[in-house]
Order: C-alpha cells, then sequence, then structure tokens
C-alpha cells in the first residue's frame, strides 16, 4: 500500500486544519462576491504554501512536489478558487524560475513569490495559441542594448490582476513556432504592462483571470528566463508540473462532492428511508469513491516521479485527464444525489458543480491531455 511518510502527513494535516477552519467558511460568500482571497493567499505564504518547493536558502519550505499535491487537495477541498491561488503560483511561476532561472534570478525573485509577500502568474495563452501554445503571437524584439521588447496580448490569466511576477511567452518569429518561443520574467508595475478585460467566468468566481497587455514592454537582458528560443521547453516542462498541480486541485473538489453526497444520502429520507438505503444511490457513491481513490493514486504517482527528478509527462497527463473528469463526475453525482437541493446555491455542490468544469479546460483540456499520452505510447 501507498502510505504518507510521517512528514508529508504533518503537512497535510497542517494544511487540513488550516482549509477547514479558515477557507471553507467564507467560500459561499467569496463565489457570490467575487472577492479575490487576499488575505487567505498572505497566510498561505505565512505557512509556506506558496513556495513550497522552494529551497530554504530562498526563503520558501524546501518541501517536495508530493507534499505540495497533498496539501493542494485539502485547500482545494474547502475552496478551489483559493487552491488555483496556490497552485499558479507554486507551480507555474515558482517551478519555472527554480527550475531554468539563474543564480540571480532565483535570489530576486525567490523569496518574495514564497513569502506571499509578491504573486506570480503565467502567461502562455493567447487569443488563438490556447492549444496550439506553440502559436504564439506575441513578439518579441531584440534591441540594440541587448534588453527585449514584447507587443501582444495574453488571455485566461489566473491570477492576471493581483500578479507581481510574471512568467510570460513571446516569439522572436512566429513562423518558427516552438522553435522561436523565449521566456522571460516581467514585473507587472513596468511600463508597457497592462492588465486588460477580466473574464466574467462559470466557476472559481474568486480567483481572477484576466487579458494581459504588452505594449513597448521593455525586458532587461537579465530577465531572459532560459536561454533564447529555448522557451518552448520551459512552458512545457512547467505545464508538467502544473498538471499536477490541478489533479490535486480536481481532487479537493471531487472528496468534498463525494463527503457532501455520502452526508446527504444518510439524512435524506425518502419513502421511508434514508436514500442511502436506495442501490441506486450506492452505486452512485461506489462510483464516486473508486474513481477518487484511482485519481490519487496517478496524481501521487506523478508527484514521486516529480520528486525523483524525471520527466514524468505522461504520468502528469494522466493524472491531470483522469482526476479533472473524475471532479466533473463526482460534482454532477453529488449534484444528482441532493435532486432539487443540489441544484440551489443554498447547497455547496452546485458551486462545486461550476468549480469543476475548469479542470478539464486550464493548463491542458482533456484533449490534449490524451494527446500528450498517446504520443507517449505511440511516439
Ligand atoms: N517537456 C520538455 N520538452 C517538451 C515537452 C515537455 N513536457 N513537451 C514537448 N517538448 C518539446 C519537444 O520535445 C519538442 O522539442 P524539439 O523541437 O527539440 O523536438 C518541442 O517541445 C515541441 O514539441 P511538440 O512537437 O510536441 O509540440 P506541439 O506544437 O505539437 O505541441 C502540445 C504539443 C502538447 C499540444 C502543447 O502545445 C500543449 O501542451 N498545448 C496545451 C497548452 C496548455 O496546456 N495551455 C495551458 C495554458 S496555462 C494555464 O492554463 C494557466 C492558468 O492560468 C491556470
Amino acid at each position: 500500500m501507498f502510505e504518507l511518510s510521517e512528514d508529508t502527513q504533518q503537512i497535510r494535516d497542517l494544511a487540513r486544519d488550516f482549509a477547514r477552519s479558515e477557507v471553507i467558511p467564507g467560500a459561499a460568500e467569496r463565489d457570490r462576491t467575487h472577492e479575490f482571497p487576499a488575505e487567505l493567499a498572505a497566510q498561505l505564504g505565512e505557512m509556506g504554501f506558496l513556495g513550497m518547493f522552494v529551497p530554504e536558502e530562498y526563503g520558501g519550505a524546501g518541501l517536495g512536489v508530493l507534499d505540495y499535491v497533498v496539501a493542494l487537495e485539502e485547500v482545494s477541498y474547502a475552496d478551489a478558487s483559493v487552491g488555483v491561488v496556490m497552485s499558479v503560483n507554486n507551480s507555474l511561476t515558482i517551478y519555472p524560475i527554480l527550475s531554468f532561472g539563474n543564480e540571480d534570478q532565483k535570489q530576486r525573485y525567490l523569496p518574495a513569490l514564497a513569502s506571499g509577500e509578491k504573486l506570480g502568474c503565467y502567461a502562455l495563452t493567447e487569443p488563438s495559441a490556447g492549444s496550439d501554445a506553440a502559436a504564439q503571437k506575441t513578439k518579441v524584439t531584440k534591441l540594440a542594448d541587448g534588453s527585449y521588447q514584447l507587443d501582444g496580448t495574453k488571455m485566461w490569466i489566473t491570477n492576471g490582476p493581483q500578479a507581481n511576477t510574471c512568467v510570460a511567452y513571446a516569439s522572436m518569429d512566429p513562423a518558427m513556432r516552438h522553435k522561436a518561443v523565449c521566456a522571460f520574467i516581467i514585473e507587472t508595475d513596468w511600463d508597457g504592462f497592462r492588465v486588460g478585460k477580466v473574464e466574467e467566468k462559470l466557476g472559481i468566481q474568486s480567483s481572477h483571470t484576466s487579458e494581459l497587455i504588452f505594449e513597448g514592454l521593455k525586458v532587461p537582458a537579465e530577465n531572459l528566463l532560459g536561454e533564447e528560443n529555448q522557451g518552448f521547453k520551459v512552458a512545457m516542462g512547467t505545464l508538467d508540473g502544473g498538471r499536477i498541480g490541478i489533479a490535486a486541485q480536481a481532487l479537493g473538489i471531487a472528496q468534498r462532492a463525494f463527503d457532501l453526497a455520502v452526508a446527504y444520502a444518510q439524512e435524506r429520507y425518502a419513502f421511508g428511508k434514508p436514500i442511502a438505503s436506495k442501490q441506486a444511490i450506492q452505486w452512485m457513491i461506489a462510483d464516486m469513491g473508486t474513481r477518487i481513490e484511482a485519481a490519487r493514486l496517478l496524481t501521487w504517482k506523478a508527484a514521486v516521479l516529480k520528486d525523483r527528478g524525471e520527466r514524468a509527462s505522461q504520468a502528469c497527463s494522466m493524472a491531470k485527464l483522469f482526476a479533472s473528469e473524475t471532479a466533473n463526475f463526482c460534482a454532477d453525482r453529488a449534484l444528482q444525489i441532493h435532486g432539487g437541493y443540489g441544484f440551489s446555491k443554498e447547497y455547496e455542490v452546485e458551486r462545486l458543480f461550476r468549480d469543476a468544469r475548469i479542470t478539464t479546460l486550464y493548463e491542458g483540456t482533456s484533449e490534449i491531455q490524451r494527446l500528450v499520452i498517446a504520443k507517449s505510447f505511440l511516439g
């Protein structure tokens, strides 16, 4: 049997206590008002949950990917919006700086991102570069002094309106597709950077998603992340880990939906008995519980491979695909078990149903995960 170490169990317990006492109580209200969870993000930073795999020398918690996924599942169990704020900071901003950045970049950016003093975002997607991430139109021009100028529009950027530090991608020559993509670390208060439209969404309402507009944005040479024209590998390597994060977020949603469904099935009476006594309900509970177990094992396996430093694209995509489909399955069945009440905003499963929906879309749709998995088998 796969057991967590005592240290990892302690991290899970710490995250669980915090999530249940501090995050759950305001989740429904934040969903209603769309208020960004700034205070919770600050608390997560203080607890080390925003920079979980940042080594202590850069001010982080010095933990592993498995520690991260168990903590992220707990936070997402309480509120998937808070979960994605944590996920984007750890997986999509800190990870590429830690893995592809030079010493100077790590020293300049990691401590503030790990403590929560600064928040990160990841700007890859564009209006016409979603699943086809290599179709970058944001243009990078190398200037005479060795610095760069970025012009273009990014969209669907989680944490976009709040972020201080942005890992962004642009192309030196769009015709060269992935071979001309460069990655940069951008400070969002630089001239030429602005936040565009903030999206109205179906779910994860208190996590904000926006356009980012680069107009003559000057980036100093020392903020190139990795090498020129090697940015696509930074993007893809980062997304492998990001996908484990979304798998953990999806697991949190699925587990919450399951727990609410089990409780409701035992307390709701129909035809003189709790509905949990009906085989129709029992089968739904059995299917939900089995899928959650399988999703968790896939997610933990991907995390362990990542902790070993192996390229784990197949395992990361399998975990993301299965856990995100499981979140949608469980939210749907939990709502069904709640009957008409599940359709009401007074019951949490209504929010879970909406929040689950994003997990099969961002950081690569289910179709893209299948493409990555198929490629790993077929070449
Ligand atoms: N790690 C390292 N390198 C990788 C890699 C990985 N995981 N995957 C691909 N590469 C390399 C390949 O080896 C290849 O390198 P060479 O040129 O040296 O051979 C190069 O990258 C190009 O690879 P492909 O030919 O496979 O590239 P492609 O154009 O066919 O695209 C894709 C592949 C999997 C479809 C990719 O475009 C993709 O993942 N698309 C989905 C994008 C996505 O997930 N976007 C999410 C946005 S972020 C988000 O949602 C953030 C948020 O705010 C929450």
